[in-house]
């Protein structure tokens, strides 16, 4: 009877000291990608140095932190299951694709089976490093990390085309957007899907579902921009004229350590124009 309590009170105590380690872990790894976006300051002189000087420190704490504040992944990998719910050999390309991330939340939407092949095309190379061990871990057969720009990239010999293209939280980053869109557009199929999720402000004018004040705009894209996040709403316009809008849902979503403010977020997807279509050209 002695006996099992003492084991009872030490299997409590384990677990105490357990969770309290685990609880110091979760802190410090937090500490790491905070630091980087409070207090870092990003150098290089090429885009790629400025990516890997802002990235490397927190590349291997980026997931645990990210999943508490990029909330528009999930709508959109939700809308893009029901959008490719038909398909079979799929080939998916996703642009800025990080860690690969993305592919893991996917994975619980629909068998990664369905794709010939996922190419997770990024330019920061800790984070490329960061999906490549992703991959393996996984065993993912079919998903290749390259590490590329996005408005340079190209589908390798043999694969035509791809018939969904993703920009996660990544078109916000790349500078010249305009180049990755219509690059992305080289090779996207006819009936291929491009989804978009993102931070964002909207036009001075916008349509109702997304206006926003003048602090609003002001302050978001103030705070996004130290970090070398454009929220603009050039990029949304872009797409909109060069794309043929399917679905959209905007919304706002916490921050870790900032109290009470909640970030303005979208999820877009949209279709290759065709003639026959009137696309939605967004606010004029
Ligand atoms: C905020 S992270 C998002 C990562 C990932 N898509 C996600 O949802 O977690 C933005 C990503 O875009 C990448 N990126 C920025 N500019 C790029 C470019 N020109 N070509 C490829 N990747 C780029 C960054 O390296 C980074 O991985």
């Amino acid at each position: 009877m002695q006996v099992s309590f003492k084991l009872k009170a030490l299997a409590f105590v384990c677990a105490l000291v357990a969770i309290g380690a685990s609880m110091v872990g979760d802190r410090a790894s937090d500490w790491t990608v905070l630091r980087s976006i409070w207090f870092r300051r990003v150098r290089g002189e090429t885009h790629s140095e400025r990516l890997e000087s802002f990235y490397a420190p927190q590349a291997a704490a980026y997931d645990k932190f990210r999943r508490r504040m990029l909330w528009a992944k999930e709508p959109l990998l939700r809308q893009l299951r029901t959008e490719l719910a038909d398909g079979d050999g799929l080939v998916w390309v996703d642009l800025g694709g990080g860690t690969g991330s993305n592919v893991e939340m996917m994975e619980t939407h629909m068998p990664l089976t369905k794709f010939k092949a996922i190419y997770i095309v990024d330019l920061c190379h800790s984070l490329c490093e960061q999906a490549k061990i992703r991959v393996k871990n996984k065993g993912w057969e079919n998903v290749h990390v390259v590490e590329a720009d996005a408005c340079s990239f190209t589908l390798p010999e043999g694969v035509p085309a791809a018939d969904v293209v993703t920009f996660s939280y990544a078109l916000s980053m790349i500078p010249n957007f305009i180049l990755a869109v219509d690059q992305a557009l080289t090779y996207l199929s006819e009936n291929g899907v491009v989804g978009v999720c993102d931070f964002y402000v909207s036009a001075k004018y916008d349509s109702p579902s997304r206006q926003m004040s003048w602090f609003r705009r002001f302050f978001w894209q103030m705070s996004f921009d130290l970090d070398g996040i454009f929220l603009g709403s050039e990029r949304r316009l872009y797409l909109e004229n060069r794309f043929q809008t399917m679905w959209e849902e905007n919304g706002s979503g916490s921050l870790p350590y900032v109290p009470f403010l909640r970030a303005p977020w979208y999820a877009w997807v949209g279709r290759k124009q065709n003639v026959a279509t009137s696309a939605n050209k967004g606010p004029s």
